[in-house]
């Protein structure tokens, strides 16, 4: 495993355990190994008493950009796609205890979608949430096709899921994608201060409060199931291939 996700638990903010993308290099695009990291991190999350609330966070400007091309254009050249982005999409669908997240900067693909399924997201200004996927010749992911059109109506869900505009950190609050903004210095010292806060309450209250808001979460474990199976089609396409290439090609 390498060192493009870590796993902190900050002594300042007890019962927080931090899940960090730590790529930014390659503007913190997820591999195969680091998603296999993450869902690690929340099986672990889910099991132990320690950590009561889960934060993930980026780096300076970036969040993620999405999914690692270079793994998409392995797959469709006819490499395995595996299970991890998968596993973890289901890990983060069925945390047990509050995740939060914190974003300044670039947000795209996965780096958007992995929110629908945080309690609580604060984003700097400058942050930009946005999902290619079918530019890419891809589909929508994590369940957003079913999430987004919930919570922000079909209009600005096909902007988001279809069309690919980008949201600005504004409108991902009035489209309820988000929580709140902050400035960029203060997004990972107000993002883990909340996680603090939740991570102090009554866990058993907090964990039922959560579940009712919540609700029953089979809906959307079968979409994420019935999304990849389009996912994984479109990626052997070969628009998608052309799209990967002409990526990778820059
Ligand atoms: N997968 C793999 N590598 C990625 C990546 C991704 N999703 N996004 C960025 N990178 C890499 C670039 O290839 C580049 O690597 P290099 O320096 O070795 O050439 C490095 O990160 C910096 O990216 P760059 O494109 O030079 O930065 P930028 O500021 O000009 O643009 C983005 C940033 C995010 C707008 C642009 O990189 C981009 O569009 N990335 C793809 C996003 C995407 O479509 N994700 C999939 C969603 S389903």
């Amino acid at each position: 495993m390498t060192d493009h996700v870590l796993i902190e638990r900050p002594e300042a903010h007890p019962g927080v355990q931090v899940i960090r993308f730590n790529r930014p290099e390659k503007k913190n695009a997820i591999t195969r190994d680091m998603y296999a990291k993450m869902t690690n991190a929340l099986t672990v999350a889910s099991s132990d008493p320690a950590v009561r609330a889960t934060a993930f966070l980026g780096t300076d400007g970036c969040f993620s950009a999405g999914n690692d091309m270079a793994d998409f254009l392995a797959f469709a050249m006819g490499g395995s796609m595996g299970i991890e982005v998968i596993e973890f999409l289901k890990a983060l669908a069925t945390a047990t205890k509050p995740v939060v997240s914190g974003v300044d900067g670039l947000a795209i693909g996965i780096g958007t979608t992995i929110h629908l399924h945080c309690d609580l997201t604060i984003a700097s200004e400058r942050s930009v949430f946005k999902t290619p996927f079918v530019d890419l010749a891809l589909v929508p992911e994590a369940a957003s096709s079913l999430i987004a059109p919930r919570i922000m109506g079909h209009q600005r869900a096909f902007a988001l899921l279809a069309a690919g505009e980008p949201l600005t950190a504004g409108e991902a609050v009035d489209a309820g994608l988000i929580w709140k903004i902050v400035g960029a210095d203060a997004v990972e010292r107000e993002t883990l201060a909340l996680a603090g806060r939740l991570a102090k309450k009554p866990p058993e209250a907090l964990r039922i409060a959560r579940d009712l808001v919540r609700g029953d979460r089979s809906d959307v474990l079968a979409r994420i199931d019935e999304e990849a199976k389009h996912f994984a089609a479109q990626l052997k396409s070969a628009e998608a291939r052309a799209a990967f290439e002409a990526f990778m090609r820059r």
